[in-house]
């Protein structure tokens, strides 16, 4: 398989994976602790990949989302005491308590978000947190939800030909094109608020963000 040819099929399957992440979620809100610990999971993925972009050198460089740290931290020491106490659970309020005296005190990125993925890991430990889908994903459901959602701008077959990508600044990304690549920071998945949205071109978050609007994901 071609280099390109992959990434066409990494995309397909991270479709994949949106439409079975859904189907589990429905499924995980039947048990506890399912949802909750999920949700905590998520909030310490935001503080340790966001964190950075608030605080450098001790310094808040991001007023507002300086605050949401702070918040987010805040409600994760809340949620942790919603949880099903488990014998773990002293020690993750104790390390949730020091990475929010880390966030308030604008501690350097490199700890928080070292200590936010190690709370995570105790949490998933812990809770038992299903982080793998439980099912293969569903290809063939995977290219009709992009047919129907995606293609538009991305074009039938990834190529960012799709009649409404005319015209779009930036334009969407081909999917082909060898630079693409996903992960974390600026490249991050534009539904995570990651993307060039998220930085490289300032004024295409709220102008063009499409994926804000149309595919609201995890
Ligand atoms: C309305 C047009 C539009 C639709 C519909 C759309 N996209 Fe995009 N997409 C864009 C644009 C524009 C960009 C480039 C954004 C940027 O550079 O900031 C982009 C970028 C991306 C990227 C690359 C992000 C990166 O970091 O390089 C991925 C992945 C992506 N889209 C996936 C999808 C998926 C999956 C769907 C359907 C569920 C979808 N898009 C639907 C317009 C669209």
């Amino acid at each position: 398989m071609t280099r390109a040819a992959s990434a066409w099929s990494v995309l397909l399957a991270l479709v994949a994976t949106l439409l079975v992440g859904g189907a589990s979620a429905a499924a995980a809100a039947a048990d506890t602790p399912g949802p909750r610990a999920q949700t905590i999971l998520h909030i310490l993925d935001y503080v340790g990949v966001d964190y950075p972009g608030a605080v450098q050198d001790g310094k808040v460089t991001d007023e507002s989302e300086f605050k949401e740290q702070v918040d987010f931290v805040s409600q994760t020491l809340t949620m942790l005491g919603e949880l099903p106490d488990r014998p773990e659970r002293a020690a993750l309020v104790t390390q949730t308590r020091q990475l929010l005296a880390l966030v308030q005190g604008k501690g350097p990125a490199a700890e928080v978000t070292r200590l936010a993925g190690e709370i995570r890991w105790a949490v998933i430990k812990a809770y038992q947190v299903p982080v793998a889908p439980s099912r293969a994903p569903d290809l063939r459901a995977a290219r009709e939800l992009y047919a129907a959602r995606c293609a538009a701008c991305h074009g039938a077959e990834g190529r960012a030909d799709g009649p409404a990508a005319k015209g779009l600044d930036p334009a969407p990304t081909n999917f082909h094109d060898p630079g693409h690549h996903h992960g974390g920071g600026d490249h991050g998945p534009p539904w995570r608020g990651g993307g060039r949205a998220a930085g490289l071109s300032a004024d295409a978050a709220g102008r063009a963000g499409p994926h804000r609007q149309r595919c609201a994901g995890p």
